[in-house]
């Protein structure tokens, strides 16, 4: 495509968050050797921006430009970086539609839930903005009578941020702004397939009056990027998105420089539905649940076990809402479904299919790629799956909801917890004391009871076992971004006795 006509499709109101270059130390920047990338809209395959292809070298000089931001960000009051990030919080809002579109394109993802996207990534920085005015420390009894004992919570230095592609903003801002909120300066490196979301909200940053440098962003080669922010000393801390393969990767090679990390990884989210089960809720529970962002989210519903005594009517009721799904171009209204966001993973979601066919699993309705061609797939509903299957072990990453028949409760918990990941579960039943039985069994960090959309920024989000480690949102997110420095102070003279 000619270089002219790229981009030509991108209409928004602010043309200004149109951006297809990096940011270093509040510089709109090229790659320094000039290479580009394409990035491509998932709906159409067309070629919707040219962003650099940025290296090793750019990631050092964005290093460097978050170091030169520190100190100075560091040292001002937590009052003056909550307003600094209110402004960025009420301009993400402004620039809702925009960013929306910008995240349709590049993603794929329905115009509503990008909408969405927007409030929940936006969300991020209102709460930060003011939790970081309650990084209280601590004064410590003494033991001693000639001495006085203090914690005080510090910023933990430059930061190096990894996001996926799958929340083009909700990913950056959940890790930027506790960051920020800390006082931390932080380097983003976004998905490759989605770096305009990113850079939009990088220009939102810079018009808040977010100083130079505080937030910089590059992207391009991940591994060379990677490198760099693993090796620097001066990177002090790496918060990761993304899959558990890479997320051991990085923790690795942060062993070389003892950098604080934390890391949310993959899901194989187990959907338990007991027979005591409200049908009608449960079913909206599911299709929310395995079907939010055309299945491709961590925490999306990846096995459905169903007790037997409702196991039919579930699966017909469940059926009849998935055939109800609108797949097609995110932009287009009434539109619940988009593309995957590549080749790559459709052939994933198909394999997973094929061999769950192939063992013995019945699809209910879909079960191929889509008419509409490209990376579209039928939402999917596959019964009689067993624990043999693909689907059962890996997350399928798209939107594919294998049913899985059990008898008893210790049945459907050990299935639960038979995988090496622990991000999310869920279960439905009306019984609340034996929802609460249930919720304490299942080895996950987040367990939703009668509920598949937990995702907020006030609680805390990560995963157990191989899904991570570190928790992102809630008052417990912005640990991840400070050390605690001891005090001790001596010498004390006997106490006044007046
Ligand atoms: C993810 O898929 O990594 C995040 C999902 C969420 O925030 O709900």
């Amino acid at each position: 495509m000619a270089f002219a006509q790229v981009g030509a499709m991108v209409q928004l109101k602010n043309m200004a968050l149109f951006k297809s270059q990096g940011l270093i130390g509040g510089e709109w920047t090229d790659a320094h050797d000039g290479r580009t990338l394409a990035v491509n809209n998932p709906a159409t395959g067309e070629i919707i921006a040219n962003v650099p292809f940025m290296g090793k070298v750019d990631a050092q000089k964005a290093i460097a430009a978050a170091s030169v931001a520190f100190q100075p960000w560091s040292k001002r009051t937590a009052f003056d970086r909550c307003k600094l990030l209110r402004k960025w919080f009420d301009l993400l809002l402004e620039n809702k539609e925009d960013l929306a579109k910008l995240m349709v394109l590049e993603n794929g993802k329905p115009l509503a839930e990008a909408i969405g996207e927007v409030h929940y990534g936006a969300g991020f920085v209102e709460y930060y903005a003011e939790e970081g005015k309650r990084v209280y420390g601590d004064i410590i009894p003494s033991p001693f009578p000639t001495k006085r004992m203090l914690v005080m919570k510090q910023a933990v230095g430059v930061v190096g941020a990894i996001t996926p592609w799958n929340f083009p903003l909700a990913m950056i801002t959940r890790k930027v702004a506790p960051a920020l909120a800390a006082g931390c300066t932080i380097v983003v490196k976004p998905a490759e397939l989605t770096p305009l979301t990113a850079l939009a909200a990088a220009e939102l940053a810079l018009q808040a009056g977010i100083p130079s440098g505080v937030m910089n962003v590059v992207m391009g080669d991940a591994i060379e990027i990677g490198a760099a922010l693993m090796e620097s000393n001066e990177v002090r801390k790496i918060t990761f998105t993304g899959s558990t393969h890479v997320g051991k990767i990085l923790m690795a090679a942060a062993a070389k420089t003892v950098k604080k990390i934390s890391l949310e990884l993959g899901g194989n989210a187990p959907l338990i539905i007991f027979n005591d089960a409200d049908i009608e809720i449960a079913v909206k529970g599911a299709l929310h649940g395995k079907f939010r962002n055309t299945g491709q989210t961590c925490v999306c519903v990846n096995r459905i076990l169903v007790q037997d005594g409702i196991y039919d009517e579930f699966a017909a009721a469940f059926t009849k809402a998935v055939q109800e799904l609108q797949v097609g171009n995110g932009l287009e209204a009434g539109v619940t479904q988009g593309p995957l966001i590549n080749e790559a993973s459709l052939e994933k979601v198909d394999k997973h299919v094929q061999d769950a066919v192939s063992k013995g699993a019945k699809v209910l309705v879909g079960g191929k790629r889509h008419s509409l061609g490209r990376t579209f797939y039928e939402p999917t509903v596959l019964c009689n799956a067993t624990d043999d299957m693909l689907i059962f072990r890996e997350e399928v990453f798209g939107p594919v909801a294998p049913l899985m028949r059990f008898h008893t409760d210790e049945e459907a918990i050990k299935m639960a917890n038979d995988t090496e990941f622990g991000l999310a579960a869920y279960a439905y039943t009306e019984n609340i004391e034996h929802g609460w039985r249930v919720a304490e069994a299942l080895d996950y960090g987040m367990v939703g009871l009668n509920e598949t959309l937990i995702s907020t920024e006030v609680a805390p989000f990560g995963g157990t076992k191989q899904s991570g480690l570190g928790r992102e949102g809630s008052n417990y997110g912005i640990d991840e971004y400070l050390e605690l420095k001891y005090l001790c102070l001596g010498n004390i003279k006997q106490p006044f006795m007046c």
